[in-house]
């Protein structure tokens, strides 16, 4: 006896291919979006480029620099910016200071005042001198440093930025 399908297993057996196939095409896109924070991720250490070391001649002169990063923390993404500024000590291409423009005492933004040759920072009236050193005010320690440094082929000045 041959075996047929029956008008009504014959519209049972589409349904069913037709809900599958709608439901992958709407679903696996969720359940990447939903997984992805888990599997992807920003890297938490990085070479930021700062500029081309060309275009900050002049020694003693601090350039400033800015750049974001995210960090994610689940399935949250959180922009950071940071700051500082490149010094140059001489000529000479690994002869430089690199500062951190966050102040040490409660992380506001210090800013260079060329005439008086400081930094300052607003909050609390603190001011450093152009290599970092605290010349007033409360902050505990120096300006930090971003002591990894490095010139590429293409003569870009980068850091070595680490989270935290
Ligand atoms: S945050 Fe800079 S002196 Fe307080």
């Amino acid at each position: 006896m041959p075996e047929s399908l029956s008008r009504r297993d014959f519209m049972k057996v589409s349904v069913y291919f037709v809900g599958g196939i709608v439901g992958a095409t709407v679903g696996l896109p969720a359940v990447g979006y939903l997984i992805d924070p888990a599997l992807g991720g920003v890297a938490k250490e990085a070479w930021i480029p700062l500029g081309k070391l060309a275009d900050m001649p002049e020694v003693g002169k601090p350039y400033p620099f800015s750049f974001t990063r995210v960090q994610v923390n689940g399935w949250e993404r959180t922009a950071t910016s940071h700051g500082g500024f490149v010094i140059r000590k001489s000529d000479a291409p690994d002869d430089l200071v690199i500062l951190n423009s966050r102040c040490t005492h409660l992380a506001c933004t210090v800013n260079w005042k060329e005439e008086e040759r400081v930094f300052l920072c607003p909050c609390h009236d603190a001011s450093f001198d152009a290599e970092g050193a605290v010349l007033d005010g409360p902050p505990p320690r120096p300006l930090d440093r971003y002591a990894e440094f490095r010139v590429t082929e293409d003569g870009i000045l980068e850091i070595f930025y680490k989270e935290g």
